[in-house]
C-alpha cells in the first residue's frame, strides 16, 4: 500500500491540529509563504474511504487535464464582464430560468469527460484538491488541502466563478448566473431541497442523495437533530445564530491559516489550524444531510470525492459564499474583517475557463465579489436568524450544585493524562469572568488535543450550564455553543483544538461575571473520543 492511500479526507473530518506550542497562547502561525499553484504535471491517484461496511480504501483519478495554451494570470480587465450577475434563491426563480439552466448543464454534462469545461473535469477539481492528487509547491512532503483553512472560502469563491462563466458561455448568454439553495431561510421555502434539482429526467438530477430529505423534510443545520417543524427551525436558526452571527472573528469564522509546509491532510500532525464555524458547522451538516446515507461514501455530497458531481452542489456552495458577504457586511455592528496577512492574500490557485484555459487566481482577488460582477439580492427571510435571539433555559450558575454533585473540575492543557470523553463529559472550567477584554477580543472556548479515530461519524455538541444536556438535548437555547463534526475517515487520527466563542452564551444565560462555568459535551456516536484539556480566554 503506497503511503497515500492512508490519506482520505472527509467533509465531516476537522483534519488539522494546533500545535503544543501554540495551544497556550494566541499567537498566530502565520510565517512561513504562502500556498503556490501546485505543478499539475506531478498527479497522484487520490484517495477516499468506505464509511459503510468493511473498511475500504478507494482510490480514484482526479488528474486534471493540461490545456495546451499557456497560463492566464486572471486581471480584471481580462475578464470584466458586462453585466452584473444576480444570484436568486433556488426557490424562486421561474420556469424559464430553471428551462435554461437545465440546458446549460445538459451542455456541460455532454462535454467530453476531458474538456476541462466538462461537469466531470469540473467535479475532479474539487477531488483532485481535496483528496491528495497534487502536492504543495514548494514542498513535496505535503497534499494540497483546499478545506480546513482560511482558504476554504476563497477557494469556492473562485471555483463557482469560473463555473458559472463556462455554463454562460455554453448558453451563450452573458447573463446566466448561479441560483443559491437559501437553506437559512426558515421562513420564504428554502430550508428544503429546491425543486428545480427535483426531478429525475433532468440535467439538475442527481441519484445519490437522501431519498428520506425530499421536500417536505426540512433542513437539519446540526446533524440528527429532532422535533416538529417549529423545533427544528428554532434549531437551525440557533446554529446560524451561532456560526455566523457570534463567530465574529476571522479566525473563528473562516478557519486559521494555511502556508505552505502545514499539513492539512495528515491528522497525526500538530501544526494544523483549525478550519472555520461556517465550514465545520453549517456547511458541513448540509453536506451530510444531502448525500445518500445508503452509499459506501454518502456520495455524491457527503464526501469530497465526490460532492461536486451533484449540480446541487455549486447551489449549496453559492449560499456559503452568499454567507460569507452578509457575515462580512451585512449583521449588526458594522462590517467584519476578512484575514488581511499577506500569506493568505497571496495565496493562489488554477481554475479553467469558458474557454477551457488554465487561469492563475489569487485570494486577494476574491474578496470583493462586486467586483467580480455577480451579487445576491438581500434576502428578508435572513432576519430571522440574524436576529435570533435563544432564550436561556436556565438561570443562574450551576456550578454550586455541580460541585455539590461531583462533577471534576479540569483545566487547560496539560493535565494529568487525557480525559476519556464517553458518551459526553460535565465539568467545571475556569472562566475569565469580569477581566476586562478589548474590542477585538473575543471569550472563546478551546476544547483541546480532542483526539478521535474517525472510524464511524461521530460528533460533539457543546452546551454551557447545563448538567444534564446529552446528544438528543434540544439546541434551540443559548446554552447551545455550537457543534464539532467528524466525518468518518477509518483507521485515521485526528487531533484537533476545537474553538468556538462562548461569550455571547455566558452573556444571555446571565453567568459572564463568573470566574467558573459548567460545560458540557455531548458525544453523539460511539466512537471513543479523548480531550487533554478545556480553556475558556480572551483571544
Ligand atoms: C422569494 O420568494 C418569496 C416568496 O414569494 C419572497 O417572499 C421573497 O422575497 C423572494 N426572495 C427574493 C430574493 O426575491
Ligand atoms: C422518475 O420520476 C417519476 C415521476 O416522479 C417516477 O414515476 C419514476 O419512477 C422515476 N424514475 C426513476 C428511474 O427513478
Ligand atoms: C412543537 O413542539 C413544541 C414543544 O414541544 C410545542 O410547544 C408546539 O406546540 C409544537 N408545535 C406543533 C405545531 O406541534
Ligand atoms: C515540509 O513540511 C513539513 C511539514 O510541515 C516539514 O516538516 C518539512 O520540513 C517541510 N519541508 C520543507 C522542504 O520545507
Ligand atoms: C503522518 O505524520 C506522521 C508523523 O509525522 C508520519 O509518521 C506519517 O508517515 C504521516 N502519514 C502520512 C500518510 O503522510
Ligand atoms: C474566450 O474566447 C473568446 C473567443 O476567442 C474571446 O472573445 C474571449 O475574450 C475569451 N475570454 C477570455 C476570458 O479570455
Ligand atoms: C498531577 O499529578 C501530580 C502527581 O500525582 C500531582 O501532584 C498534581 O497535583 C496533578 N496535577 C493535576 C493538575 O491534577
Ligand atoms: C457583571 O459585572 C459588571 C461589572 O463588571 C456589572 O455591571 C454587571 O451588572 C454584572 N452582571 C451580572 C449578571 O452580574
Ligand atoms: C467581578 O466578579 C466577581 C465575582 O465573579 C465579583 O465578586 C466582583 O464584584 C465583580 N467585579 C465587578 C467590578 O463587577
Amino acid at each position: 500500500m503506497d503511503t497515500y492511500s492512508t490519506r482520505s479526507f472527509w467533509l465531516f473530518g476537522l483534519l488539522f491540529s494546533v500545535s503544543a506550542a501554540v495551544l497556550m497562547s494566541s499567537v498566530r502561525l502565520t510565517t512561513g509563504s504562502p500556498i503556490g499553484v501546485p505543478n499539475l504535471q506531478e498527479c497522484q491517484l487520490a484517495t477516499d474511504t468506505s464509511v459503510v461496511g468493511p473498511l475500504t480504501t478507494i482510490q480514484l483519478n482526479c488528474c486534471l487535464p493540461i490545456p495546451s495554451g499557456s497560463v492566464v494570470e486572471f486581471s480584471f480587465d481580462k475578464y470584466k464582464s458586462d453585466t452584473k450577475r444576480i444570484r436568486m434563491p433556488a426557490q424562486n426563480v421561474s420556469a424559464d430560468y430553471i428551462a435554461k439552466y437545465r440546458r446549460a448543464y445538459e451542455l456541460m454534462r455532454s462535454l467530453p469527460q476531458d474538456d476541462p469545461r466538462s461537469l466531470a473535469t469540473q467535479a475532479n477539481i474539487h477531488c483532485s484538491f481535496c483528496n491528495g492528487a497534487y502536492k504543495q509547491a514548494g514542498n513535496d512532503s505535503v497534499l494540497l488541502q483546499v478545506h480546513f483553512s482560511w482558504v476554504f472560502l476563497p477557494w469556492h469563491r473562485w471555483y463557482l466563478y469560473f463555473h458559472e462563466r463556462i455554463l454562460a458561455s455554453l448558453l451563450g448568454d452573458p447573463t446566466f448566473s448561479l441560483v443559491f439553495w437559501n437553506w437559512d431561510d426558515q421562513r420564504d421555502g428554502g430550508n428544503v431541497m429546491p425543486a428545480m434539482y427535483l426531478p429525475n429526467d433532468s440535467s439538475l438530477y442527481d441519484a445519490k442523495r437522501n431519498q428520506a430529505n425530499l421536500p417536505p423534510t426540512l433542513v437539519k443545520l446540526v446533524p440528527t437533530i429532532t422535533g416538529n417543524d417549529s423545533e427544528i427551525i428554532n434549531q437551525n436558526l440557533n446554529a446560524m445564530y451561532q456560526d455566523v452571527v457570534t463567530n465574529d472573528n476571522a479566525e473563528l469564522f473562516m478557519g486559521g491559516a494555511y502556508v505552505t509546509g502545514t499539513d492539512l491532510s495528515n491528522s497525526t500532525v500538530l501544526s494544523a489550524p483549525l478550519g472555520g464555524s461556517i465550514e465545520n458547522g453549517i456547511h458541513n451538516a448540509m453536506h451530510f444531510w444531502t448525500g445518500d446515507p445508503t452509499q459506501p461514501l454518502i456520495q455524491d455530497m457527503g464526501t469530497f470525492t465526490t460532492a461536486s458531481r451533484d449540480p446541487i452542489f455549486y447551489a449549496h456552495h453559492s449560499n456559503v459564499d452568499r454567507l460569507w458577504d452578509k457575515w462580512r457586511y451585512g449583521l449588526p455592528g458594522g462590517p467584519r474583517a476578512d484575514h488581511s496577512e499577506d500569506d493568505f492574500l497571496n495565496t493562489e490557485f488554477y481554475f479553467y475557463d469558458e474557454n477551457a484555459s488554465l487561469v492563475k487566481v489569487n485570494v486577494r482577488d476574491a474578496l470583493d465579489s462586486s467586483k467580480l460582477g455577480y451579487s445576491y439580492p438581500d434576502v428578508a427571510a435572513d432576519e430571522l436568524w440574524i436576529n435570533y435571539s435563544p432564550s436561556p433555559v436556565t438561570s443562574g450558575s450551576a456550578v454550586q450544585a455541580a460541585l455539590a454533585s461531583g462533577v471534576p473540575v479540569v483545566g487547560p492543557y496539560p493535565q494529568n493524562g487525557t480525559i476519556s470523553l464517553g458518551s459526553g463529559l460535565t465539568a467545571i472550567v475556569a472562566a475569565p469572568g469580569n477581566q476586562s477584554k478589548s474590542s477585538d477580543e473575543r471569550e472563546v472556548l478551546v476544547i483541546q488535543r480532542l483526539t478521535v479515530t474517525r472510524d464511524i461519524f461521530v460528533a460533539v455538541l457543546v452546551f454551557v450550564n447545563l448538567p444534564s444536556a446529552h446528544s438528543s438535548t434540544v439546541t434551540s437555547s443559548a446554552e447551545y455553543v455550537g457543534t464539532y463534526n467528524i466525518i468518518a475517515a477509518p483507521g485515521k487520527t485526528l487531533t484537533a483544538n476545537v474553538k468556538m466563542e462562548i461569550g455571547d452564551n455566558l452573556q444571555r444565560i446571565g453567568i459572564q461575571n463568573e470566574t467558573e462555568v459548567v460545560l458540557t459535551l455531548a458525544v453523539k456516536g460511539t466512537q471513543p473520543i479523548t480531550i487533554d484539556g478545556l480553556l475558556i480566554h480572551y483571544e
